[in-house]
């Protein structure tokens, strides 16, 4: 009995010290970490590009981090591209890039330049609607 107690009281003492010492590596790690890594506002660079949008040429500065959807929607005005998950699940922020579908929200703006892309304010001929636009127009009315 009592070979049980020390036997158990020493097993609980090298936990607490191995946990003891986990803890101070992992809080120094955390910190360390915070320190060297840079914030995206601290370090995010702007770079120079040209989006061609619905053969219109568009010349942005654009910051690293900025994605394809608010670079339409934001900077350039093009606001019939929406933002609906914002995590690739939804399809609402679908653009054609160089005519391959993919998720504006996902992409990041810098790494379209010179691409030519495709957004929805493309698909009408004139004041007549595409069958997807009127489409998107009777699912919002409602
Ligand atoms: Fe939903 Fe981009 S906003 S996939």
């Amino acid at each position: 009995m009592n070979f049980r107690f020390r036997r158990r009281f020493g097993q609980l003492v090298i936990i607490g010290t191995v946990t003891s010492a986990f803890s101070g590596i992992t809080k120094r790690t955390i910190a360390q970490t915070k320190r060297d890594t840079p914030s995206i506002a601290q370090g995010s660079e702007s770079s120079s590009i040209r989006l061609r949008v619905n053969g219109k040429d568009y010349p942005l500065q654009i910051e690293s981090h900025v994605t394809l959807l608010n670079t339409l929607r934001d900077r350039i005005g093009l606001t019939g591209t929406k933002k609906g998950c914002g995590c690739g699940q939804c399809g609402a922020c679908t653009v054609l890039v160089n005519g391959q579908r993919i998720n504006s929200c996902l992409s990041l703006a810098v790494m379209y330049d010179d691409a030519e892309i495709t957004t929805i304010e493309s698909l009408a001929s004139g004041n007549e609607l595409h069958p997807v636009q009127a489409a998107f127009i009777r699912l919002v009315g409602k």
